[in-house]
């Protein structure tokens, strides 16, 4: 529907309602980080369990110490728990919502169909970002009226969120309205992180640079080069990594990697057909055997 929501939208207009769309990895630790920062939270999935697993998630590193931001607000765990509501009715968690995060799986359509779904009833003033590791904003956007384009970026987290200090602001030049920047990077601030602006391309800076690296330590352990255990080794005590790249691709989540490899292979402008993005048959059997990483407790090291 191409309804134009031609009433005049402060671009000031305080953010304090954020509504989040997934609980898994990154939802779970959005949630966690805003409502940290006071924010009203809420949060959705498709059913309780997904909730149940994220909320357990937040308990889990709220747990943990020296987790504490500047913020005034009330930071005992509970209090930030209580600032989280959480919901499996898609509409009513972002009725009142102005920011809606979305943290669903990796693929295009379903996305698409969520911010469809989201226009119909989100208020003109809501700004809508996708938390996307690869699609163009431009793609999952497709399907909305200018007005909703308009107020659309991508809010990039990364993983731990809750550690990681880094989001990417990213927008569609010349259709998102560049009023949203500042406002949005002084809301990145506000919640503790470092916002840093980049245009709507595939895998914006860090997924740019990261994903062909990810990719080439495969290809070394497939091509028999070298072993997982010691392509590890090498990038943490020879490149200062934190993480080796089998390590990262275990947080990430192999289906991730997965989708976001054969969404390149097939669609991104300047990356569709090159060869590196291809899936490997190696990599599709261990997703088929439910081999994940963290998140199913076996990826490339087995997890307890
Ligand atoms: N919530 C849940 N778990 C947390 C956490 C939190 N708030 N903070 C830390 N952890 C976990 C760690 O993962 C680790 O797990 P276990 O307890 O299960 O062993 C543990 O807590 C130890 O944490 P420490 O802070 O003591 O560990 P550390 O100092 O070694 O740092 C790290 C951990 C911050 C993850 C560090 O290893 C690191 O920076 N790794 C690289 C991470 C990275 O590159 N992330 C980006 C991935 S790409 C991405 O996210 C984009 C995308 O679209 C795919
Ligand atoms: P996850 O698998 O932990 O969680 C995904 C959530 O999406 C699940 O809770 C699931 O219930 C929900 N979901 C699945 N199918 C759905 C559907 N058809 N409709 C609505 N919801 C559905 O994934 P994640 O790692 O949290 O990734 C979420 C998003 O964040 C993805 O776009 C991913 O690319 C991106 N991202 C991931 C990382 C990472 O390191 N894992 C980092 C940055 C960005």
């Amino acid at each position: 529907s191409d309804n134009n929501h031609a009433t005049a939208i402060d671009p000031n207009s305080a953010i304090s309602h954020i509504a989040i769309y997934g609980a898994g990895i990154m939802g779970s630790g959005i949630a966690q980080v805003a409502a940290q920062s006071g924010y009203k939270v809420t949060l959705w999935d498709l059913t309780q369990t997904d909730i149940d697993r994220g909320l357990h998630a937040i308990r889990r590193s709220l747990s943990k110490p020296a987790q504490k931001t500047e913020k005034s607000a009330d930071q005992t765990a509970d209090a930030i728990l209580a600032r989280i509501s959480t919901t499996t009715d898609q509409l009513q968690a972002c009725a009142s919502a102005d920011l809606v995060i979305e943290a669903i799986v990796e693929s295009l359509s379903v996305k698409q169909d969520l911010f469809v779904r989201l226009a119909a009833v989100a208020k003109p003033s809501c700004i809508f970002a996708t938390n996307t590791s690869s699609l163009l904003i431009t793609d999952i956007a497709a399907n909305l009226c200018a007005a909703r384009k308009k107020r659309m970026v991508a809010l990039h987290f990364f993983n731990p969120v809750v550690r990681m200090k880094l989001v990417e602001v990213a927008y569609m030049d010349g259709v998102t309205d560049p009023q949203l920047l500042p406002l949005l990077k002084a809301w990145v601030c506000d919640i503790g992180k470092v916002p840093v602006l980049c245009r709507d391309t595939p895998g914006f800076i860090v997924n740019r640079l990261l994903v062909p690296y990810n990719i080439e330590a495969r290809q070394l352990v497939e091509r028999g080069d070298a072993t997982i255990e010691d392509v590890d080794t090498a990038m943490k005590l020879g490149a200062g990594y934190p993480m080796g790249p089998f390590e990262l691709m275990d947080m990430t989540g192999l289906d991730t990697g997965y989708r976001i490899m054969k969404a390149w292979y097939e669609n991104a402008p300047g990356l569709a057909g090159d060869p590196r993005f291809k899936p490997s048959p190696a990599m599709e059997a261990m997703i088929a055997n439910g081999h994940l990483g963290r998140k199913s407790g076996q990826g490339y090291y087995k997890y307890t």
